[in-house]
């Protein structure tokens, strides 16, 4: 059996990039009989950037939502809040006093923060520790993340190899699991997708909502009877990354035959998103309303959680002579 774990920051509705791009490999991971799946909401690193307590509730909320009407099977999958197992909290420290200083503070995304944020605070820099925390806590052998939490996996290694080394073996030092298959989606402006960027597709939002999003996609300015290049086109990468290989190639004949327009083309990008989703989507407005079902799935993820994260902080505290 091989552990599997990984988590996702609560800021707002998953958007398409978040699902194609990371849920659902991960979810295919999960239902893999030798693997051992542990996914958590990380609203403990949300508070580095949410701070209304009522927002932060949504988000989990809206986020526990989006993965349960996604498919996440909570009889196989050990899904929990980051902040209901507080080992967390205490491994966060230890593992801060065995983490060089230089090391976090060269940190591509703490660099990219700091150049970004107006208010740097000092959560903000020791988020990669946390994290490691969350990732030693469970002795998980695997870490599905996208390229730009490598460094993290990187610092998370080398943390545990100092510890392990000073102190005997403790930690499963895990390994990152990549997928360079999984292409980056593009937002409704052409730029990567990303809630930082407000260029998202809700994929459970309302129909005449995500509608009017597909509606607002970029193109050029080409009259409908001109042929189109659909490697340009953000309507086209879109709909390659959803649409079966057949429609795809029909797009694609359609785009450079010409009398073919984007308003047809978005039609059918939103028919397809209606279509892969729809299980979904009716699922996502099932459990939207069920607000003590997903306490208790959470609830029941976190008993489990919880007994792990005992196991591992005890062996921590003996190796430390606490
Ligand atoms: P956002 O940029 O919207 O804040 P996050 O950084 O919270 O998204 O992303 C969570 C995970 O979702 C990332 O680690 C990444 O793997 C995946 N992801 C986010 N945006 C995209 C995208 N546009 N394309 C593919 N994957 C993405
Ligand atoms: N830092 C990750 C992100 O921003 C989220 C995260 C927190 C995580 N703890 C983790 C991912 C542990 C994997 C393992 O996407």
């Amino acid at each position: 059996m091989q552990r599997i774990l990984t988590g996702i920051q609560c800021t707002g509705m998953p958007h398409l990039g978040n699902v194609l791009g990371a849920m659902l490999p991960i979810l295919h991971l999960s239902t893999q009989p030798h693997h051992d799946t542990f996914i958590f909401l990380a609203d403990l690193h949300t508070l580095t950037t949410v701070k209304d307590p009522v927002l932060r509730k949504t988000y989990v909320h809206v986020a526990a939502t989006a993965w349960l009407a996604l498919g996440l099977d909570p009889q196989k999958v050990t899904f929990y809040r980051q902040s209901q197992v507080p080992a967390v909290c205490e491994l966060t420290w230890y593992l801060s006093c065995f983490a060089p200083y230089p090391m976090l503070a060269n940190a591509h995304a703490f660099k990219d923060k700091t150049e970004r944020l107006s208010t740097v605070n000092t959560g903000l820099f020791t988020y990669p520790i946390l994290m490691a925390a969350d990732i030693l806590l469970y002795q998980a052998d695997g870490v599905p993340v996208g390229k730009d939490q490598v460094q993290h996996l990187e610092i998370t290694r080398d943390i545990a190899h100092s510890f392990n080394n000073q102190y005997g073996p403790t930690f499963c030092v895990p390994q990152a699991i990549i997928d360079t298959a999984i292409a980056t989606v593009p937002g409704i402006d052409g730029q990567k997708m990303s809630k930082s960027y407000h260029n998202t597709i809700d994929i459970f939002a309302p129909e005449k909502e995500l509608r009017k999003t597909i509606m607002r996609i970029q193109t050029d300015s080409k009259p409908i009877e001109e042929p189109k290049d659909p490697d340009q086109c953000i309507i086209f990468k879109l709909y390659s990354l959803l649409a079966e290989p057949t429609g795809v190639a029909t797009m694609r004949q359609s785009y450079l035959a010409g009398g073919y327009g984007y308003g047809q083309a978005k039609e059918a990008l939103f028919a397809v998103i209606l279509y892969k989703f729809g299980a979904a989507r009716e699922r996502f407005n099932t459990y939207e309303k069920d607000l003590p079902a997903i306490e208790s799935i959470l609830q029941n993820g976190e008993r489990k959680a919880n007994v792990v994260a005992t196991q591992t902080l005890a062996m921590v505290r003996e190796r430390l002579g606490y």
